[in-house]
């Protein structure tokens, strides 16, 4: 079984609880949720391979570590993962970053994709799927059955609020990947939202509603 874990740094924490609020504006919302990625990025990024690498300081040659190239990509599910994508490209900007387009129908809650973009060698790259919410789970689960079906077998996936439904649906469907989130809720409610959660990710980072 994948890692399934709560990363709750305090600034993470008090970064999240302004999120939550829902007088706060769509401008502070976006910045807050791009902090948020980065902060977690820290923590997401920490088993990335290193290799040696010789140097010349002012003062002499020496063996150092470096990243060890291993190819990274970031693929947000559109649109609220789109929100994470430049927050995580801070700490390591070389990654190249692909797309999958996913809307849950508001009636079934059933996930519908209508857009996949994903850079060509997607199969041999360590993969960070990225979405705010991780509900249900029915859109995280359909992106990374996306993924798998295009040859990529290393991937993790980075939410800020998840429900024990959606956690519980994703290790069934994938127990192979690792699961990072900012916070673990309560519940769904009967329209498929998250309790106590933030609302509608897309709608408060876009500001479509
Ligand atoms: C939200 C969210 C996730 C999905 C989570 O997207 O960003 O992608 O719902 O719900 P699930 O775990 O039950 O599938 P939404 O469908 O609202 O689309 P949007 O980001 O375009 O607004
Ligand atoms: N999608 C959201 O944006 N918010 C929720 O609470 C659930 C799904």
């Amino acid at each position: 079984m994948g890692k399934f874990q709560v990363i709750s740094h305090p600034l993470i924490q008090h970064k999240l609880s302004i999120l939550r609020r829902e007088e706060t504006s769509t401008k502070h919302f976006r910045e807050l949720v791009d902090e948020i990625a980065m902060l977690m990025g820290y923590e997401v990024s920490r088993d990335l391979p290193l290799e040696d690498v010789e140097i010349q300081t002012p003062i002499t040659k020496t063996v150092q570590k470096q990243l060890s190239g291993k190819k990274l990509a970031i693929v947000p599910i559109l649109r609220a993962g789109i929100g994470m994508v430049d927050g995580l490209l801070s700490l390591v900007p070389a990654a190249k970053v692909g797309h999958i387009g996913m809307y849950r129908d508001e009636e079934t809650l059933e996930p519908v994709e209508y857009l996949v973009k994903l850079p060509e060698d997607i199969d041999q790259r360590q993969i960070f799927v990225v979405d705010p919410m991780l509900a249900t789970g029915g859109s995280a689960v359909l992106a990374i059955d996306s993924l798998k079906k295009r040859g990529a077998a290393n991937i993790k996936f980075v939410c800020l609020v998840a429900a024990p439904e959606g956690v519980k649906k994703l290790q069934e469907a994938h127990p192979d990947i690792d699961i990072y989130t900012a916070a673990l809720d309560d519940k769904l409610n009967e329209h498929g939202y998250i309790v106590p959660g933030l609302g509608d990710a897309g709608d408060r980072l876009f500001g479509t509603k």
